[in-house]
């Protein structure tokens, strides 16, 4: 394929800032679903759809008809994260730049980049060797609320033989990589009211309730220096990993030194000392502040005691853990934790629930073997860190959800100067071209 084209089409893609969470973007994410659905029509797509959902559509299509051939369906989201702090963007997040082989903007690898290198494989495979589904959706980033409710009522748009994910990541460069869990998640935010109004912090200070300081206190109760969570009941269902996963974890091109210096790139790390560093990340449960609001953080000093305080946080669950419950807890444990002399609130904004997915159905060694062509190596199994809110109801008919991708771990995924190598998406559309074909004769 003329890869000077296909720059060119995954920058028109790129190009359109379709963050999902920022109500001014709202027309961005449109131009966004009708990019994808034009690539669908192109690709004979006969049933191209955009089904209702809260702000985005999904857009929704049906391959062309291949006799006796399995049912692929594959799932993308076109919608980003917002891409601030911009001026920490060597380019602009929406003008696609190639530095050293590797193609930098907002989507590149989460997710465009990879919808993008889903359907060129099948555009490189010639005539289709399975039937395709294409769910491609624009709320991934807010939850996926309206497309997870979408398909418990109609269960039937997910009837098919397999579901293929291409979200996340190979383990290393080099190394790529099958999810055998995704974490879920409960994001919430946490407000702390104290008096009527805002207090001159001489005439009052001393004797009136600060609420940023009830607040970080709460906030220090609900989770230890040590890294525990002290929700309670929150650790009740949580599994260890096997002997078996731990054991084939330590075989994984991962140092926890290198994760220190070159990826995370702190002073150290912090939680649960007694657990390896990708236990921590893949099959514990987390709880992490995004940032807080209120009081006063304008230009130069003022001297006042905030009467209301807000935390924007979320929670990581993993398998066994529902976020039904997760709410329930974090509610309860607010509830106890704040003082009398306060009003403590918690309002959930989205979530998802953990998902956990059997590797053994036969498609899975199928894309070992396209992986192993390409690239010369094959899928290790691994876990993953971060959420895709509706897998689990991609999978609840009972077809086994692939989980892969074609990213690095130091794409920068949310942050500035997100990149996805272009090796990377060559090697990927080759491998999944493959993959379509193996499954095709299979
Ligand atoms: N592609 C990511 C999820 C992901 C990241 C999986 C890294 C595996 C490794 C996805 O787009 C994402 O960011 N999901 C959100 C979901 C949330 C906003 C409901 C997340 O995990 O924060
Ligand atoms: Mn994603
Ligand atoms: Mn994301």
């Amino acid at each position: 394929m003329d890869r000077d084209r296909l720059l060119r089409e995954l920058g028109e893609f790129l190009r359109i800032p379709s963050v999902s969470t920022l109500p001014a973007h709202d027309n961005d994410c449109r131009a966004a679903a009708e990019w994808v659905a034009a690539e669908l029509r192109r690709l004979g797509c006969s049933d191209v759809q955009f089904l209702a959902s809260e702000k985005h559509p999904v857009v929704w299509g049906v391959g062309p008809h291949v006799p006796g051939a399995p049912t692929l369906l594959l799932y993308g989201h076109y919608d980003v994260q917002p891409p601030d702090p911009l001026a920490e963007w060597t380019t602009p997040p929406f003008e696609p730049a190639v530095r050293d082989g590797k193609l930098y903007a907002r989507g590149a690898a989460d997710d465009k980049g990879q919808v993008f290198c889903l359907l060129k494989a099948i555009e490189a495979g010639g005539p289709p060797a399975v039937n395709f589904r294409f769910l491609i959706e624009g709320e991934e980033e807010f939850g996926s609320k309206v497309l997870f409710d979408l398909l418990k009522r109609e269960p039937q748009r997910t009837k098919v033989d397999v579901a293929l994910v291409a979200d996340m990541s190979y383990v290393a460069p080099g190394w790529p990589a099958v999810y055998s869990t995704l974490r879920g998640l409960c994001y919430a935010e946490i407000t702390v009211r104290t008096a009527k109004s805002d207090l001159h912090s001489g005439e009052y200070g001393g004797a009136a309730p600060n609420a940023h300081e009830e607040l970080a206190r709460l906030l220090g109760r609900l989770k230890g220096e040590d890294g525990r969570v002290n929700v309670p009941g929150f650790y009740g269902p949580v599994k260890p990993p096997s002997k078996a996963e731990l054991a084939a974890w330590k075989k994984l091109p991962f140092k926890e030194k290198d994760f220190l210096v070159k990826r995370v790139q702190a002073k150290g790390l912090t939680g649960i000392k007694k657990y390896s560093v990708l236990e921590r990340l893949w099959a514990l449960p987390t709880f992490e502040i995004h940032g807080i609001l209120g009081g006063f953080t304008g230009q130069g000093a003022k001297t006042v005691i905030p009467a209301e305080a807000t935390a924007k946080v979320s929670l990581r669950l993993v398998p066994n853990q529902t976020l039904k419950k997760v709410q329930q807890q974090v509610a309860a444990a607010v509830k106890k934790f704040a003082p009398k002399h306060v009003t403590a609130t918690v309002k959930f904004l989205h979530g998802a629930d953990p998902a956990q997915i059997k590797l053994d159905h036969p498609s899975f060694k199928l894309l070992d073997q396209a992986f192993r062509e390409v690239t010369g190596r094959g899928t290790v199994p691994a876990r993953a860190g971060g959420s895709i809110p509706v897998v689990p109801a991609l999978g609840a008919t009972g077809a086994p959800v692939i989980l892969t991708g074609i990213g690095l771990p130091d794409d920068r995924l949310h942050a500035p100067d997100e990149k996805l190598d272009l090796k990377q998406l060559w090697d990927g559309i080759e491998v999944f071209k493959r993959f379509y074909r193996l499954l095709g004769a299979s």
